[in-house]
């Protein structure tokens, strides 16, 4: 059998050119998928995430054209002398790779779609690619967003192993069979640098693109890089002043009412207030900076009975939405989350004007125990009431 097949049993230039391309593109978003969900959130995380949308959409198209060009295209027949068997094997990888190239660019970009978080894909920072049509409701949003979010992980896997078969295979077919089957996918002549040229082009393009940033995506990467992708375009970005602004809780001891704050804190916030719904907020709490002013509540606070910081040096509150409720007040919708247990979480606030900046004051009453907060014989309210507020005091100006 010739290692190097004549021109008529080789793929032609489109299909070898789709192939390698969507190859190529493949390893690189199980690659940054990977590699951005393990990853802390900060700007390289939000990067990769813009990235590998903007990526697995073109994959998605990619994979629509090759689908197109093979059904009106045969592809060379494979040889007689190939067991039956091997025959089976081969059409079944392929077509477990065709279901994959197609699910998991559409649970992504279902994914994103359903967040609640709002947040628009752009192709390489070039043009916004609109969001699939969605539930209505936050809750059903966010059922459908976990559970494509579980089909994407579990896709990403097997996209993973059939790979690595498939490139198996095709080195089998290279180096021990030599019976001409991986030759069929690569051109007959190595590529001119011109044609090299050409090819590499579009790649210097892109890049070029998504190195430049218009002020609507240099907005949205900061708020986007602690929510892990970027936010509705219009909406307006908040800087928080540390200086005159405070989180604080209260509790009941013994009947004795107490107050604490968290020293140190991080928001950003995206909120415009004839626009409400399309805000978002991702407020991270250092949950080892609680105090109180008292020692012995100092001493206890960050112990494994109550914030247990050690564990869980972070608490996280996540709004998707804001809702108008009156003149100037409004609602962050959203979820909390403390010693990893996550509860969904309205929290009513009021917009005053300060001159330079805007005041936003508000309070939400939380039962603790519903976020595991006291232990043992701290789990009733006999000692310490369950009900807790969290009280926000924040001022903030508009970052632009
Ligand atoms: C062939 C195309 C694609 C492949 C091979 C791919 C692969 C992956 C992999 C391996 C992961 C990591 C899963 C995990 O370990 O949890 C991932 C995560 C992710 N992908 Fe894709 N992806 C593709 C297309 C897309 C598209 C088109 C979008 C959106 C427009 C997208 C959005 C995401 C997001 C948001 C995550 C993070 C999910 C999370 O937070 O757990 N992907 N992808």
């Amino acid at each position: 059998m010739p290692a190097t097949p004549p021109a008529q049993v080789r793929y032609s230039a489109v299909a070898m050119a789709l192939h390698w391309l969507i190859a190529l593109a493949v390893l690189l978003l199980l690659g940054s998928g990977m590699t951005m969900t393990r990853m802390a959130p900060g700007l390289l995380s939000f990067d990769l995430y813009q990235w590998h949308k903007a990526l697995g959409i073109t994959v998605l198209a990619l994979t629509l054209l090759r689908i197109i060009w093979r059904l009106t295209h045969r592809p060379p027949p494979l040889p007689d002398s190939m067991p039956r068997l091997e025959r089976l094997a081969a059409h079944l990888g392929h077509a477990g790779l065709y279901a994959l190239l197609l699910v998991l660019p559409l649970t992504g970009w279902a994914m994103v779609s359903a967040s609640p978080l709002n947040i628009p894909t752009t192709w390489f920072n070039l043009f916004l690619i609109p969001h699939l049509p969605t539930p209505e409701t936050l809750e059903a949003r966010k059922a459908l967003e976990s559970g494509l979010e579980e089909l994407h992980g579990i896709g990403g896997w097997l996209m993973l192993a059939l790979v690595g078969v498939h490139v198996a295979a095709a080195l089998r077919h290279a180096l021990i069979l030599r019976d001409g089957i991986f030759s069929r996918m690569v051109p007959a002549r190595a590529p001119t640098l011109r044609q090299l040229a050409w090819a590499i082009l579009p790649v210097l393009a892109i890049a070029a693109a998504f190195a430049f940033r218009g002020p609507a995506l240099e907005q949205a990467d900061r708020t986007a890089a602690l929510t892990d992708a970027a936010p509705a375009s219009a909406a307006d970005s908040w800087i928080i002043d540390p200086a005159r602004s405070r989180l604080g809780f209260r509790g009941t001891q013994m009947g004795a009412p107490f107050e604490g704050e968290f020293r140190r804190f991080t928001a950003e916030i995206v909120f415009d207030p004839d626009r409400p719904d399309s805000g978002h907020v991702l407020a991270v709490v250092d949950t080892g900076s609680a105090h109180t002013g008292d020692s012995q509540k100092d001493t206890a606070l960050p112990q494994a009975d109550w914030f247990d910081v050690g564990a869980f040096p972070e608490a996280r509150f996540e709004a998707g939405s804001f809702r108008r409720t009156g003149p100037d007040s409004y609602e962050a919708i959203g979820s909390l989350t403390i010693r990893g247990m996550q509860r969904p979480v309205a929290l009513p606030f009021t917009l005053a004007d300060e001159g330079d900046a805007t005041r936003a004051t508000g309070r939400v009453q939380l039962i603790r125990t519903e976020f595991g907060v006291g232990q043992g014989q701290f789990a009733t309210g006999d000692w310490v009431a369950l009900e807790a507020d969290v009280t926000v005091d924040l001022v903030a100006r508009r970052a632009r």
